[in-house]
């Protein structure tokens, strides 16, 4: 595996937490500290060491170079606007400060991924569960499971957008839904494919927009320059039917032309389409469908012939 950005699978575990999720959590609590109901505690800014804030420097610095030219401009104008931390970890508070005058969003500090109704509620109150901790020296390039970086640096930005705020909120507000009519495998794939993994269309060519390959160096340059997977116009019930990859980089990204789009073409009552999806078979992630809007046919090289999710 030589994936650098941190996995998360909303969906992949309903209702609670799996062992090894549940042991990963446990560790991000720090003992004494308070678990909030709703899963969140309070950031404990004084237990970041010196090497947490070098890690947060180095990957910031890392990124930032890398993302130059390859990155939509609203993530860019998003860490502009938020002015956020080079060099240590970011105080959420100090982040909230500006993202709560702009969208009324803000950053709450969680041990680790949390139970999909606990996220989908935070969600749809316009609160991003970060986690609080930092990834250790020796998984720079790799985790499985998203530490502060991959949160805070490639998920808030984007929330400083009012569109991308408001697709946000609608999308914790779908899970809820979703998760009362069984359809959490559909709903996940639209995360995956969008706020993890989605890529947009500029008139100065395909940006990176999803937090999963904004986070990762390799994935950056793979995702875009690449000739291996395929790149597919945005759809929703193709893109709800698409299984996916937790372990390599995406054989598929789905292109959109705007966070309008986004936004506009969620805006139905999903309950109708998942009731019809539900009867169609599942695509694999590097499946090609009748009707894509194909814009890269991928070569498929390097690709895993393990199953997808
Ligand atoms: N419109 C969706 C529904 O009715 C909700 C949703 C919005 C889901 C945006 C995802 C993203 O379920
Ligand atoms: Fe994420």
């Amino acid at each position: 595996m030589s994936i650098a950005m941190a996995n998360e699978a909303p969906g992949a575990f309903q209702g609670t937490l799996t062992d090894k999720l549940k042991e990963q959590f446990d560790a991000g609590l720090l003992s004494g500290q308070e678990l909030r109901p709703d899963f969140t505690i309070a950031q404990p800014v004084h237990r970041y060491t010196s090497i947490d804030h070098a890690i947060w420097r180095k990957l910031y610095e890392r990124q930032a170079e890398m993302l130059r030219g390859r990155v939509s401009d609203e993530f860019l104008q998003g860490l502009a606007t938020l002015g956020m931390e080079k060099d240590r970890v970011p105080d959420f508070d100090q982040l909230n400060e500006t993202l709560m005058r702009a969208t009324g969003w803000q950053v709450v500090a969680v041990p680790g991924l949390v139970p999909d109704e606990v996220f989908f509620e935070h969600l749809a109150n316009r609160r991003f569960p970060a986690s609080w901790w930092m990834r250790k020296p020796e998984q720079l390039d790799y985790l499985q499971e998203p530490d502060c970086f991959h949160d805070v640096f490639g998920h808030v930005p984007l929330l400083i957008n009012p569109v991308f705020a408001d697709y946000m909120e609608a999308y914790g507000k779908g899970g809820l839904k979703a998760a009362g009519l069984g359809a959490l495998d559909m709903l996940s794939r639209l995360y995956w494919y969008t706020v993890e993994f989605g890529l947009i269309r500029t008139p100065q060519g395909l940006r990176i927009y999803g937090a999963g390959i904004v986070s990762s160096q390799g994935e950056s340059i793979y995702s875009l320059d690449s000739a291996s997977p395929n790149r597919i116009g945005f759809e929703v019930r193709r893109i709800m039917r698409t299984r996916y990859r937790i372990d390599t980089f995406q054989k598929t990204y789905f292109v959109i032309d705007s966070f309008e789009q986004l936004f506009d073409a969620t805006r139905p009552d999903f309950a109708p389409l998942y009731e019809a999806l539900r009867a169609q078979p599942t695509l694999g992630a590097g499946d090609i469908a009748e009707g894509d809007l194909v814009l890269n046919a991928g070569t498929r090289e390097g690709w895993a012939d393990t199953e997808d999710i």
